[in-house]
């Protein structure tokens, strides 16, 4: 297992729409695929990772919420897509590739996603609020959408300034990261 590099915006493979997954091609590569992708979030204490996120063109992410006196929900989404939704939440979202930015995203309170699992068998869920949001988000990821290109214009105009210095900010963690100890 390994902890992988999370890609930052501005990179290109995070706009791009990922290719749907060949399960038979993927299952034996998959179970060490999903345990890095769990392990890459954990280690930055996240909710979601897309394969995207981590280099990877393929349609799949994982989603790992936590829940009063209870294991966490840990879910794999294969090839998903949203078959329903409904109702409306504005709150804060944030995002592994800006790390340290948040802004108040619009999506559906509910949702309907049905996907394959690691297993390769087809699942429904049905999601509301965080675990709703999660999906979205992550959905959004694999049609290389990010999170700022849901707020409306004006908004991202206004956090431009702020990107900026983000930017930079994640260039000097990438470069300290790789110099040699
Ligand atoms: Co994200």
């Amino acid at each position: 297992m390994a902890i992988k590099r999370i890609c930052k915006y501005g990179e290109k493979i995070l706009e791009k729409k990922t290719r749907k997954v060949n399960f038979d091609e993927l299952k034996k590569t998959l179970p060490l695929l999903l345990a890095d992708m769990f392990d890459t979030m954990d280690a930055v204490g996240g909710i979601g990772l897309a394969a995207n996120q981590i280099g990877l063109d393929l349609r799949l992410a994982v989603i790992k919420i936590k829940r009063e006196d209870e294991e966490p929900l840990s879910i794999v989404i294969i090839n998903p897509e949203i078959a329903e939704k409904s109702g409306a939440l504005y709150e804060e979202e944030g995002c592994l590739s800006f790390p340290g930015l948040f802004a108040k995203i619009r999506r559906a309170a509910k949702v309907k996603v049905r996907a394959i699992n690691e297993k390769g068998l087809p699942i429904e869920i049905n999601a509301e609020g965080l675990f709703a949001k999660a999906l979205q988000h992550e959905l959004d990821h694999l049609d290389g959408v990010l999170f700022l290109s849901r707020l409306p214009l004006l908004s991202r105009l206004k956090l431009k300034p702020a990107l900026i210095k983000f930017k930079s900010r994640w260039k000097k963690m990438d470069e300290s990261k790789m110099k040699p100890k």
